[in-house]
């Protein structure tokens, strides 16, 4: 009984602990980049967008540029003031709250005519605050009789592990 704790610790920390160590940086397009003629939504398409992930839109400087706008502007290719563009070449965005996202390119016709828009979801990770830890433990079956003090133990054997593994 003692090992099957054991082992369902460590399983919870395989679970748990990349969400808390990795933030993930998605380059937009991959090798593509962010350019026009691009299915951007197939590219997003199965891929996991959590909160603290940053997104990296790559272009020749001048050849585009990024706007974050909302469904409507994202729906009919309405881009914000130019003031509002991201125009680096190389600009990240640091997912910082959950729920839908949409970027454009305001330049020229691109999005009407290249279809060069992303739309994502952003989801929380499994851990944040807002979750309870009842919440978070429901993912894993075999744990139900899980109790506090387990918990309390798991947390403290999993910042343990990350801060050996990732410091
Ligand atoms: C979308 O953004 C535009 C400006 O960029 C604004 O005028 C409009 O009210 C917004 N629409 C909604 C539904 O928030
Ligand atoms: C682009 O930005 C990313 C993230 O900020 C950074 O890691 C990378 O080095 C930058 N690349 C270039 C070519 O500037």
């Amino acid at each position: 009984m003692a090992i099957d704790r054991v082992f369902d610790v460590l399983a919870i920390v395989a679970i748990v602990l990349p969400s808390i160590a990795m933030a993930e940086e998605f380059i937009v397009g991959d090798g593509i980049g962010w350019t026009i003629g691009f299915d951007y939504q197939d590219w997003a398409k199965g891929k996991d967008f959590l909160v603290g992930d940053k997104l990296v839109f790559q272009y020749p400087v001048g050849a585009h540029n990024v706007f974050k706008v909302n469904g409507t502007g994202f729906q009919n290719c309405i881009a914000p003031p130019q003031s509002e563009a991201l125009t680096s070449g190389n600009d990240t965005i640091t997912l910082a709250t959950p729920g839908r996202k949409w970027y454009i390119c305001g330049v020229g016709k691109h999005c009407e005519l290249g279809g060069q828009k992303l739309f994502i979801t952003v989801q929380r990770k499994s851990l944040a605050p807002t979750m309870a830890p009842s919440q978070a433990l429901s993912y894993t079956s075999s744990v139900n009789e899980i109790t506090a003090p387990i918990y309390q133990l798991l947390m403290a054997v999993t910042v343990t592990i990350a801060s050996m593994v990732f410091l």
